[in-house]
């Protein structure tokens, strides 16, 4: 799991076993296609020493360090140089009752991505990305996206003076997330086809073209996403929860967290392994279908949901997500958009907010519990991925009359300019 102490950091293909340099530029092995995974040395202290040093660097912190991915550089990039950082991470741990009520466990932690710069968790992989980028000297950096990855590059690219490129498709992208990419200044592609063309397509770019591909199937990506989960554990004092719920698409964050929970355990950060719920949406449930025959079978879908940021039929990190959901002792599932749209409500009542795909999480944990696969005693932490400004449109939407069935609307009133009107209002509501 960790090479020597000292020793300098590889790439090794999970299928085959090849291995390759850190600044090997290709995020697919050469030899046979498989996705590469980055490998450290141990950091050569002991638990106490390395709980001392990431606690030491908190947001008071005076240089890059005060990041909350670079916080953890031991277990990122332990050579790190240059980092393009905004800085990112540091996001909170919240504890909302009308939340916790909602899902029906005994405690739960909402985990906000969504207070990263541009919004979404993306950020945290994106830094570690683009300072890799800048290590190898890439002239262009390309991802294909649903939104939040482009809208990440694009900021990171622009920090970094990098050009970049982003696929993403067309007309199917949420409003923020294309706004920040044109406004960051990232060459915008509307590609007609879903994201899995656009994710074929980037691939192809980056082998031909010789850009750097920077999407999750990147290993330096899942390096950065792992400190959604260093950083939630050391919040909650290196005391792992049971569970810890988050909406799976290309299941980057489905790998990251394997990962993360692997290498924190193997060094005795944590002493216990919490158990993964990866919740996809019922229209893009490839993964929840193949969990289903337990992983015998692995399909892909024409997908379709609501849920904009995991619209994905054929996800990338298969292999992988597969390894952190067998090891964990974890669970894949799947929820309707009404139960998504439902779930992204009440969050968005308690003053939290999050974008559709992030609700999944809450919805996930909600019919577990129902389920009983989540314990009554069971501690859970659900990880919100993005900010409820990314898709304005579905909010509008589901409030202004456009879901059947929208139990939760808080339509808008109209009203002349008249003190009367204003009365008439808060009457009705009292
Ligand atoms: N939540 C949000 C808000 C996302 O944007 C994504 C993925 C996910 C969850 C799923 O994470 O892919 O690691 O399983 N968005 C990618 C993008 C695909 O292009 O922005 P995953």
């Amino acid at each position: 799991m960790f090479l020597e102490p000292g020793a300098e950091t590889i790439q090794r293909c999970a299928r085959c076993g090849a291995t390759w340099p850190e600044h090997e530029p290709s995020a697919e092995c050469r030899d046979c296609g498989g996705l590469l995974e980055v490998v450290h040395p141990h950091p050569g202290v002991g638990v106490d020493s390395l709980v001392a040093r990431f606690a030491a660097r908190s947001w008071t912190h005076p240089g890059i360090e005060a990041s909350g991915v670079w916080r953890y550089r031991e277990l990122v990039m332990p050579r790190m140089t240059g980092a393009v950082s905004q800085p990112e991470g540091n996001t909170p741990l919240l504890l909302r009752e009308a939340v916790r009520a909602y899902a029906g466990v005994v405690e739960l932690r909402l985990k906000h991505e969504g207070h990263n710069p541009t919004g979404s968790f993306k950020d945290r992989g994106m830094t570690v990305a683009l300072t890799q980028a800048k290590r190898i000297g890439a002239r262009a950096v390309a991802c294909a996206s649903t939104g939040n990855t482009a809208a990440s590059l694009a900021a990171y690219a622009a920090h970094a003076g990098i050009p970049a490129l982003v696929l993403v498709p067309r007309g199917r992208i949420a409003l923020g997330k294309l706004t920040q990419a044109l406004a960051y200044g990232a060459r915008t592609l509307l590609v007609d086809g879903d994201f899995d063309a656009c994710l074929r397509l980037a691939r192809e770019a980056s082998r031909e073209l010789g850009v750097y591909l920077v999407n999750s199937i990147n290993p330096w990506r899942i390096e950065g996403q792992k400190t959604i989960v260093l950083e939630l554990l050391q919040q909650l004092g290196w005391d792992a929860p049971e569970w810890i719920a988050f909406p799976a698409g290309n299941l980057g964050n489905c790998a990251a967290f394997g990962k993360a929970l692997r290498e924190a355990h193997a060094l005795g950060l944590i002493a216990r392994v919490p158990r993964l719920a990866a919740v996809q949406a019922a229209g893009a449930a490839p993964f929840a279908a193949s969990f289903a025959t337990g992983f015998t079978s692995r399909t892909r879908v024409q997908a379709e949901t609501v849920a904009s940021a995991i619209r994905i039929g054929d996800p990338a990190s298969w292999d992988r997500a597969v390894r952190a959901i067998v090891e964990t002792r974890g669970v894949v599932t799947a929820v309707t958009d009404d139960e998504i749209l439902d779930a992204k409500a009440v969050i968005d009542a308690s003053g939290v907010g999050c974008e559709p795909a992030s609700a999944a999480s809450v919805a996930g944990v909600r019919q577990l519990r129902a389920r009983e696969t989540i314990g009554k005693k069971d501690r859970v932490i659900a990880v919100l991925t993005g900010h409820v400004l990314k898709d304005p449109d579905t909010v509008l939407a589901y409030h202004g009359g456009g879901v059947p069935g929208a139990a939760r609307a808080n339509a808008a009133v109209e009203i002349p300019a008249e003190l009367g009107a204003v009365e008439r209002v808060l009457r009705g509501s009292a």
